[in-house]
């Protein structure tokens, strides 16, 4: 073992917090709001908690005003579980949709600037699925800040944590979760700018590390998004569940991906292919633009593959348009400023008058580490793991199933964040002594091993070798040859990576030892997606395999994974809750495994 490994310190805490995105800072004001003693430590890997991917989130965040005359909360409950393909949970539909505007009234009260019309009320927009009267008409259900939604969520629980008395440590990864006697007692943590290990003991620990959208070649996330978390449990033998569930965005800007939210598509975007033919039509006659995002990625994609794409001589890749021209100046100027502004940024162009690129772009991972309704983590056998918790996109609830509804997982990160929070605090009152635990650590291991590889292999190209394989094989379109293949490569990134000697052998401030363990992160991921991809033989969701294009009842369940090596991947099921459909209460029919026509 690499003998500059060592502990330099030991902390003490009631909760520790992995990742200070918004899922993670509303947990935290929950607890210090009813317990301020709390002793609370939140990491974030990044620079700067407000640098956290809650921030780039643009249209909105969905919920049913108590107040309007037409929507229910029942229609938002009808429209997700629609809308996820019949396999989100609905204990988890329920507990959302039902606790939704009073998050809104919790963010509106500490000082977010929600966007209002001219009577002064929240104005509200409508997102593809969301719908009045079980589908009836589009409904305008999402509240929002022009299309900067996430950053004034973000600054809002920032705002809040520093009213109280968090303990911030950025730069920081955990590494490994620590465990004693079956129960979760803290975590490994690597502090990049001092290069040094030290051990964090704590009552209850939360996972909120946020997404893995960095699979993928094309995406809207961050370049943080590495799927640490899910990563981190599955190295612990816990479970992910549905990992092959991946949200393609159908706008993402041509190039790298950046988001170009469906709000264009709210305010009346229209998409055309190369014949300048508004196709949306053809693929979801009733809502066309305004239908769930895996039909109008997949209706992109098709128009791409049936050649009637634009190829852009810039980037080498095809698209399609979104066209607003037609649009009146207010709505460029009010409504969607800040992506108007990515169209001339990065493309230089002018949506006023000209056709915006855009093509899919992978945006959510809607399945993560397996946990209750209550964000309690579960072992594959659905036992609680005792002071272990997981909120957010790294874990799966699963509000969502296999298609999340725009502006849902906002609403998700606020409340399960609340509920959470709620959880923790009933454990730490049942906990009778402070944990410690005397344990070996593998990250040590690991650590070891990437600084003493050996071997010319890079691991930036490794990642974009991963990306290209991901995104060629495992996008919106999906094959038994493909996944099987992409499995086998997978493993040979794999021992690539472990044969890549780093440049630098600091332990601070070493980025290339912090891309290592993050592509570490990022296969382990993949494997996961991949194999329950190949085992997934029907289309569901977002998961759509061109050898088997129907869903299938023999499949009404959730996937969960179990990997006890890289190479050693189990696939277990999971059932999906039906406890509205269970209930028979009024409109209990359409919580069945109804058919999905848009
Ligand atoms: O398109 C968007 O503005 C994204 C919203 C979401 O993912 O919920």
């Amino acid at each position: 073992m690499n003998n500059r490994l060592r502990i330099t310190a030991t902390l003490h805490c009631d909760l520790l917090i992995i990742g200070s995105g918004g899922a993670g800072l509303r947990c935290a004001a929950n607890v210090l709001d009813k317990r301020p003693e709390t002793r609370v430590i939140a990491l974030t890997k990044n620079a700067h908690p407000q640098k956290s991917h809650t921030s780039t989130a643009q249209g909105g965040l969905a919920a049913v005003d108590p107040g309007d005359p037409e929507d229910k909360t029942i229609y938002h409950m009808f429209d997700t579980w629609k809308g996820s393909d019949c396999t989100a949970d609905q204990d988890v539909i329920k507990k959302i949709c039902d606790s939704s505007w009073e998050q809104i009234l919790w963010l509106e009260n500490r000082g977010m600037h929600f966007s209002r019309n001219p009577k002064g009320k929240l104005s509200k927009r409508t997102f593809g699925g969301h719908t009045l009267n079980f589908g009836e008409t589009s409904a305008y259900r999402a509240v929002f800040e022009a299309d900067r939604t996430g950053k004034g969520m973000m600054d809002t629980c920032w705002g809040e944590s520093l009213k109280r008395n968090i303990s911030f440590l950025n730069q920081s990864i955990g590494t490994e979760l620590l465990f004693k006697a079956g129960r979760c007692v803290g975590c490994l943590v690597f502090k990049l700018k001092e290069g040094e290990f030290i051990r964090i003991f704590s009552g209850a620990t939360v996972l909120a590390t946020g997404g893995s959208g960095q699979v993928f070649k094309i995406t809207t996330n961050c370049r943080q998004n590495t799927g640490d978390g899910p990563a981190v449990a599955l190295q612990a033998g816990l479970p992910m569940m549905d990992p092959e569930a991946i949200q393609f965005h159908p706008t993402g800007m041509i190039g790298p991906g950046i988001l170009a939210s469906e709000t264009l598509r709210s305010v009346g975007g229209i998409l055309r292919n190369k014949d300048m033919e508004p196709f949306m039509a053809h693929y979801a006659p009733r809502m066309k633009e305004l239908a769930p995002r895996d039909l109008v990625a997949r209706a992109i994609a098709s128009e791409i593959r049936k050649k009637r794409g634009i190829l852009s001589s810039d980037h080498k890749v095809e698209h399609v348009w979104i066209d607003l021209r037609h649009l009146p100046d207010a709505v460029h100027e009010q409504q969607i400023p800040e992506v108007s502004g990515f169209f001339k940024k990065f493309l230089n162009l002018d949506p006023k008058s000209e056709l915006c690129p855009v093509h899919p772009s992978s945006h959510y991972q809607m399945g993560g580490i397996s946990t209750n309704a209550f964000g309690e983590a579960q072992d594959h056998l659905q036992r609680r793991v005792p002071g272990l918790f997981a909120i957010g996109e790294c874990a799966a609830a699963s509000l969502h199933g296999f298609n999340r509804l725009g502006t849902n997982s906002l609403l998700e990160l606020i409340t399960m964040g609340k509920f959470v929070g709620n959880k923790v605090l009933a454990y730490l009152d049942h906990l009778s002594k402070e944990p410690t635990a005397t344990v070996d650590f593998i990250s040590f291991d690991r650590f070891s091993q990437y600084l003493e590889a050996r071997g010319k292999n890079k691991i930036g190209q490794i990642r974009i070798d991963m990306q290209e394989l991901m995104t060629e094989n495992v996008g919106v379109f999906r094959t038994e040859e493909g996944l099987s293949k992409t499995i086998d490569a997978l493993r040979e990134l794999k021992d690539r990576a472990d044969q890549t000697a780093l440049g630098c052998k600091s332990l601070r401030m070493n980025q290339e030892l912090l891309q290592r363990w993050e592509l570490d992160n990022l296969l382990t991921v993949s494997m996961a997606i991949s194999q329950a991809a190949l085992n997934r033989r029907e289309s569901r969701g977002a998961h759509f395999r061109d050898d088997f294009p129907e869903r299938d009842d023999a499949f009404n369940h959730h996937t969960i994974v179990i990997m006890g090596s890289f190479n050693k991947v189990e696939i277990k099921k999971r059932e999906i809750d039906m406890s509205i459909f269970k209930a028979k209460d009024q409109h209990f029919e359409k919580f069945d495994f109804i058919e999905r026509a848009y």
